[in-house]
C-alpha cells in the first residue's frame, strides 16, 4: 500500500508507520516537525506543514489511503478529506470512545453521540474534545461518503510512547515500590478498567486498512475483561515486586482532594458520569480482526520504555501522585485500620 500518515511522530501514528513498514507498505508522514522523527525517519517520505494552516505539503500525490492520526476540530478534518479527495482511495479517522453522549452506560458503536451548542468552537479541553471528534466523523463522512471511511474509536490508548504518563505511571510507581510497601490505590480489586495498546490499535488499524474495509470501531479490550486489581497484579508481575495494595474508596479520594483519572490515572469512579466510559462494547471490532495482547505484554514494555526514557523524561508531570500527597493519602488511609 501507499499510504499517507497525518501525524505519525508521537504515538499512535508513531506504531502505525511501524506497522506499516513491517509489512513493506510505502509511507508518507504529515506533520508540523515539532516531534522529532523516530529512527525509520529515512525510510519513509517526509512532508511538513501544520494543517490547521495550510495543506499545500499535501497538494501533491497520490495514495492508496490516508491515515487521520491528528484531527481535533472539524474544520481542519474537512479540509484535509477535501485536499485529499480523488487523490487518495480510502480514509481512516482516529475518533475516540469521547465522542459518544453518554458514558453513564455502556456503549456500542450504535449510541448517540455527543453535541455541541456552539459546533464552530476551536477550543478544545475536557469538555468539548469527545463531542468535537463526533462532529470530526460527521464532516469526513460528508466529504467522502461512508463507504470510503473507517472511523476507529479506541478507549485509553496506552503502551511505550505514551505522551500523556496515564497508564505508565502504574507499572513505574510499582516498580518503586519497597517489599510490602503499602501503595493507595483506587476504588476496589474489582473495578473496571479498559485500553487499547497503541501497537494492537495500530495493528488492527493497518488490517483495515489493507482491506479499505469501511465501517465504525470501538478500538478496547473486552468489557469487563480487565480489573483494577489485576492491571496492579500486572505491574506488580512485571516489576517483580510485591507491595501491599491500600484501597481508598471514592469517598476517601475525594476527602483528600485526590482527582480520579489525573491523580490516581486510569482510574473512575463507578458512579456518576463516567460510570461505563471503560465497560464500551469492543465486540465489533474484535469480529473485524482486532486482536489484544496479554496485558502483562503490555504493561513490561510500557515499564521497559519508560525505564529506558532520559532521567529528566522520566518525571511524572502530567498524571500520578507526588510523594508527600501520596504519603498523606496513605496516612489518612491507614488512621482507621490502627485505631480499630
Ligand atoms: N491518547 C489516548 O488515550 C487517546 C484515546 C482515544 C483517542 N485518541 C486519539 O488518538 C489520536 C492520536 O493521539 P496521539 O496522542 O498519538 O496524537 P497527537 O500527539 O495528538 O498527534 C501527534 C501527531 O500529529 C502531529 N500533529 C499534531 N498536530 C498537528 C498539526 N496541526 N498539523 C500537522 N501535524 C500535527 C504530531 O507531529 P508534530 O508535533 O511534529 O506536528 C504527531 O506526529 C488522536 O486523534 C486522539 O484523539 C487518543
Amino acid at each position: 500500500m501507499r499510504c499517507l500518515v497525518l501525524g505519525g511522530s508521537r504515538f499512535v501514528g508513531r506504531h502505525i508507520v511501524e506497522a506499516l513498514l513491517a509489512r513493506g507498505d510505502q509511507v508518507t508522514v504529515f506533520h508540523r516537525g515539532q516531534s522529532v522523527l523516530p529512527p525509520w525517519a529515512g525510510r519513509v517520505e517526509r512532508r511538513l506543514g501544520d494543517r490547521r494552516v495550510d495543506l499545500q505539503a499535501l497538494a501533491h500525490g497520490t495514495w492508496d489511503v490516508v491515515v487521520d492520526t491528528c484531527g481535533y476540530i472539524p474544520s481542519e478534518v474537512r479540509a484535509s478529506a477535501r485536499c485529499l479527495k480523488g487523490r487518495v482511495g480510502h480514509y481512516l479517522y482516529i475518533s475516540s470512545v469521547s465522542a459518544y453522549a453518554d458514558a453513564t452506560q455502556p456503549n456500542d458503536e450504535t449510541a448517540a453521540l455527543g453535541q455541541l451548542e456552539d459546533e464552530h468552537t476551536e477550543v478544545v479541553d475536557g469538555r468539548t474534545y469527545g463531542p468535537l471528534k463526533a462532529l470530526c466523523e460527521q464532516a469526513l463522512l460528508r466529504e467522502w461518503g461512508p463507504e470510503h471511511c473507517t472511523l476507529i474509536r479506541p478507549g485509553l490508548v496506552v503502551g511505550p510512547h505514551d505522551p500523556t504518563q496515564r497508564f505508565t505511571w502504574w507499572p513505574a510507581r510499582v516498580s518503586r515500590a519497597q517489599p510490602l510497601e503499602p501503595i493507595p490505590v483506587p476504588g476496589t480489586p474489582d473495578d473496571p478498567v479498559q485500553f487499547i495498546d497503541a501497537r494492537d490499535l495500530a495493528t488492527f488499524a493497518v488490517h483495515l486498512m489493507a482491506r479499505a474495509q469501511a465501517g465504525v470501531f470501538n478500538a478496547v479490550t473486552p468489557a469487563g475483561d480487565i480489573t483494577f486489581g489485576a492491571l496492579l497484579e500486572a505491574c506488580a508481575e512485571a516489576a517483580g515486586v510485591r507491595p501491599t495494595w491500600v484501597w481508598a474508596s471514592p469517598e476517601q479520594l475525594a476527602h483528600a482532594e485526590v482527582r480520579p483519572w489525573v491523580d490516581m490515572p486510569v482510574w473512575l469512579p463507578p458512579e456518576g458520569e463516567y460510570a461505563a466510559f471503560m465497560r464500551v462494547s469492543g465486540a465489533r471490532a474484535a469480529a473485524a480482526g482486532l486482536r489484544i495482547r496479554p496485558m502483562v505484554q503490555t504493561v513490561a514494555d510500557t515499564l521497559a520504555w519508560w525505564q529506558g526514557l532520559p532521567p529528566d523524561q522520566q518525571a511524572f508531570t502530567l498524571a500520578g501522585l507526588r510523594p508527600e500527597r501520596e504519603a498523606q493519602l496513605l496516612a489518612g488511609l491507614l488512621k482507621p485500620t490502627a485505631a480499630a
